[in-house]
């Protein structure tokens, strides 16, 4: 029995000793401490010995019973303490490590130079009426004086849906349906900003969707000195005060007499440099006075009432404030270009 016991104590601390974690320890425990484990068994079985076997087995098993408990208690702090080294290397903090960056978004330039316009533009009175983008041809060519078969519509017809039905060219038809929907009321002061749409060919300075400013006033008595004004204060607080206006006369078949907006170019200072070609002015609109015609078109009597109408080129006017030589990048979603602009 003697022998046998130290057969078995040495099969526990061997067991013992393989344990590699709390609970395959505790399994251990039970299989020999438990109630129906083996040195309980051993305890119960003493019990049945005679009286003169008694006091020695009693007093191995008990001290095997102490050295299990001892040793199990040892190796469960052996595995706290591998648990706490273990668990330290892991979970070190890297102070170094450069923290959760919370990336704010910002506006489109394109966005915030059309948010400017409209807030210096309404400051003078105007208000935004958004009009459609996809067209009738009579809206887009017909109501402004340009038929079928007019030479003007070379450049710009493109994208059409149906035979009667296009992508809008230029904002310019807004100014008919924003006529229409005044109803003859007085006076007449919106800008139609968005999304214009031609079969241009992609470069630096084209791309087959833009955007332009519309803008339409009509009064009595509204004079082409009203319309310089006008643009002359939007450029002034859209560019600073230092840039001039210069209207050239042109030829647009919704006005008359119609011009082209120049500003003294914004980056020599009219002096003349490549982004101007040497000319120190750089085409910012079109502009004019409007046709007899087209105030009729939209409700209104030319002997009663006049206006002047301008279309900017709201990607130029963005290009021109940001110095962005290429307006492919106002397209192309790359985040290096756009994130320089979430402060501005
Ligand atoms: N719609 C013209 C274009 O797209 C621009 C324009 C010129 C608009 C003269 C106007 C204007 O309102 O009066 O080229």
């Amino acid at each position: 029995m003697k022998h046998n016991l130290a057969e078995i104590e040495a099969r526990i601390l061997h067991e013992i000793s393989e344990a590699s974690t709390n609970d395959e320890l505790e399994r251990v425990r039970i299989k020999y401490l438990g109630k129906k484990g083996e040195i309980s068994a051993l305890l119960k079985h003493i019990g049945n010995l005679s009286p003169e076997q008694r006091p020695e087995l009693g007093a191995a098993v008990n001290t095997l019973r102490n050295k299990v408990t001892h040793r199990i208690a040892q190796r469960k702090d052996e595995l706290d303490t591998q648990a706490l080294e273990e668990s330290l290397r892991r979970d070190t903090i890297d102070v170094s490590l450069p923290g959760e960056v919370f990336e704010v978004g910002g506006l489109h330039p394109l966005t915030k130079s059309l948010r400017e316009i409209i807030s210096i533009l309404s400051s003078m009175g105007f208000t935004v009426y958004e009009s459609r983008e996809a067209e009738t041809d009579e809206m887009n060519f017909v109501k402004l004086n340009v038929p079928h078969g007019h030479p003007a519509r070379d450049m710009q017809e493109t994208f059409y849906l149906t035979d009667n039905a296009l992508m809008r060219t230029h904002t310019s038809p807004g100014q008919i349906r924003g006529m229409l929907a005044m109803d003859g009321r007085l006076p007449v002061r919106f800008i139609v900003p968005g999304r214009v749409y031609r079969r241009d060919q992609t470069d630096a300075s084209h791309h087959p969707v833009f955007h332009q400013v519309e803008g339409l006033a009509i009064h009595v008595d509204v004079t082409v000195k009203q319309l310089r004004g006008v643009i002359s204060a939007l450029m002034n607080r859209f560019f600073g005060q230092e840039v001039t206006v210069r209207l050239r006369p042109s030829y647009f078949p919704f006005t008359e007499p119609s011009c082209e907006v120049d500003i003294s170019c914004v980056f020599c200072k009219g002096d003349g440099c490549s982004v101007c070609g040497g000319s120190g002015y750089l085409e910012v609109a079109g502009a004019g006075m409007v046709h007899p015609q087209v105030l009729r078109n939209g409700g209104y009597d030319p002997d009663e009432v006049s206006g002047f109408a301008f279309g900017f080129g709201l990607d130029r006017l963005a290009m021109l404030k940001h110095g962005i030589d290429d307006i492919r990048l106002l397209y192309g979603n790359d985040k290096r270009f756009l994130s320089q602009f979430r402060g501005i």
